[in-house]
């Protein structure tokens, strides 16, 4: 495997739903993965896209009286202009309507078929439109509804299935042998359970509606949405054609997903990989679900937060910092506009915007605005640079290991270990009586400073670059690999006009 490149990748959103800050999270958190790798110098894909099949699709469009293409092609719309918004930085936008999608997976439904994984028989059973999933009668709940909680249908109709139940003892396995199949840990032992429990043959084709992707040689049926959805992880890269982009970036290093589609994609994919002899993503990384003000987001109780007013009101960074701070990653959490101020102002303002302002203007003040003359060697032993780069070295294992709360905490930490270090060594004291030391100091602060905006870079891209510009770093020495002495910051260099970055919110 190339250990230089990396694949992240979202999950496909339905065109019906309007986005909401469900999906800006998943987004979000995925953004953040592929600006870190980035940051790292690995050569990075990041795909997001919509899901557009299926029947509800259909439902929703006729509801509407409007052609199910132009139904989609308004609702990617929607996605298309958050992903703007939010400041994604994917590599491609993928949309499973399109022609070459569509030819990618007719191409693999042949492999299977090939393959001898796929027969005709017939499917009898529940089936919830709103999760477009089957669900075994044990599993409803005792008013008849999906474990969702969506409405279920009686369906009996002709199907093609997937001989699913012929991969139970190699998924087991899996599970077994890669431990971080599955992130969290607590999501794979489920994942293990429902397999355990013994797996049926998958129904993978519906006769009954129309808005899909055509079996080959089968026209009355429409191939099962998620076979379709599942399939854009490899179709975008190209999948059974010559494009190089599947050599290089296949597998994929972590498919992001919420919770509730964790068991689609840890068991029902890889079981599609085996079969088509493909290699297995290295982790399916399960994130918890957003609450408002403690209840479940739904339209019916109207409390559905807009992720777009979000950003008008507190800024793109500002709400990219909060999702990807306020829950540790894989833990459900609440959202309620109080927590998003308090931590904007509790970190942001108090601790990284007082630091940047005490420092800036310190300097434009007392040292001509500019970066103090110093011996860089020396400044770097000062126990603050020491701990500065202990957590950048640190902070690289932890994205890999998926647990950006913790990164943010110990740059916020950094943050106020430098507020500390100003309020002990007091340049304003040493103005008169030690200026050279005075000079360490706050290159000492600037240097903390470049490593805190260094490390933010990949949560709040626009803020760091923006607290980068104010310490004049090169735009070509703003990745990890330049928290080191050698990318220090120079002596004598002139420094712009310092302006507040993070200023508190008065509610
Ligand atoms: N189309 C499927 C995914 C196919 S991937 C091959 C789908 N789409 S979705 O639009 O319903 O959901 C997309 C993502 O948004 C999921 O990961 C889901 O978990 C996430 N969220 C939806 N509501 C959410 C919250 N309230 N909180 C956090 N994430 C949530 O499922």
């Amino acid at each position: 495997m190339n250990d230089n490149k990396y694949y992240v990748t979202s999950p496909i959103y339905y065109v019906n739903d309007v986005p909401h800050i469900g999906h800006a999270y998943t987004t979000i958190i995925c953004d953040i993965l592929a600006r870190s790798a980035r940051a790292m110098g690995k050569q990075t894909y990041f795909l997001t896209g919509t899901d557009e099949h299926g029947q509800k699709i259909e439902k929703s469009a006729a509801a509407k009286d409007i052609d199910p293409q132009i139904f989609t092609d308004i609702g990617a719309k929607k996605f298309i202009d958050l992903m703007a918004k939010l400041n994604i930085s994917n590599d491609y936008f993928i949309r499973t309507s399109q022609e070459k999608h569509k030819q990618i997976v007719a191409n693999i439904w042949q492999k299977l078929i090939d393959s001898g994984d796929i027969y005709l028989g017939k499917y009898s059973g529940w089936y919830s439109i709103r999760d477009e999933a089957y669900f075994a009668e044990d599993e409803l709940t005792t008013d008849g509804k999906a474990p969702t909680g969506a409405d279920v249908v009686w369906l009996d109709e002709p199907s093609y299935f997937f001989k699913l139940s012929a991969y139970q003892d190699r998924l087991l396995a899996l599970y077994d042998t890669r431990a971080d199949f599955v992130k969290p840990t607590s999501r794979l032992n489920e994942v293990k359970s429902f397999v355990k429990s013994g797996l049926t043959d998958l129904s993978i084709s519906r006769t009954s509606f129309h808005w899909g992707i055509k079996v080959p040689n089968d026209e009355a049926h429409v191939i099962y949405v998620w076979l379709d959805a599942l399939a854009n992880y490899i179709s975008a890269l190209g999948y059974t054609s010559d494009d190089t982009r599947f050599k290089k970036f296949w597998p994929a290093d972590v498919h992001v997903v919420g919770k509730d589609i964790l068991r689609f994609h840890a068991v029902y994919w890889p079981a599609f990989l085996m079969a088509l002899d493909l290699p297995l993503p290295k982790t399916i990384l399960a994130h918890g679900w957003w609450t408002i003000d403690g209840e479940k987001m739904s339209k019916s109780l109207g409390n559905v937060v807009d992720p777009i007013a979000l950003i008008d009101e507190f800024g793109i960074d500002q709400v990219r910092y909060f999702l990807s701070r306020e829950v540790i990653l894989g833990n459900d959490g609440n959202y309620s506009k109080n927590n998003l101020i308090n931590r904007l102002n509790s970190e942001l303002a108090n601790k990284i915007g007082n630091l940047l302002q005490r420092t800036l203007s310190f300097i434009a003040k007392n040292n001509y605005g500019k970066v103090p003359d110093v011996n860089i060697e020396l400044a770097y032993s000062s126990e603050l640079i020491k701990i500065a780069q202990n957590y950048a070295i640190a902070n690289i294992s932890l994205i890999s290991d998926f647990k950006l709360n913790d990164v943010l905490d110990n740059i916020i930490e950094l943050a106020s270990k430098a507020n500390i270090y100003i309020d002990a060594q007091a340049p304003w004291k040493l103005k008169s009586i030690d200026p050279k030391k005075m000079c360490d100091v706050l290159y000492v602060l600037l240097e903390a400073i470049r490593y805190i905006a260094i490390m933010l870079k990949p949560f709040m891209p626009s803020s760091a670059e923006a607290m980068l510009d104010q310490l004049a770093v090169p735009k070509s020495q703003r990745d990890f690999e330049h928290l080191t002495a050698q990318f220090a910051l120079l002596s004598n260099t002139i420094l712009p006009t310092p302006i507040p970055i993070f200023p508190r919110i008065e509610i």
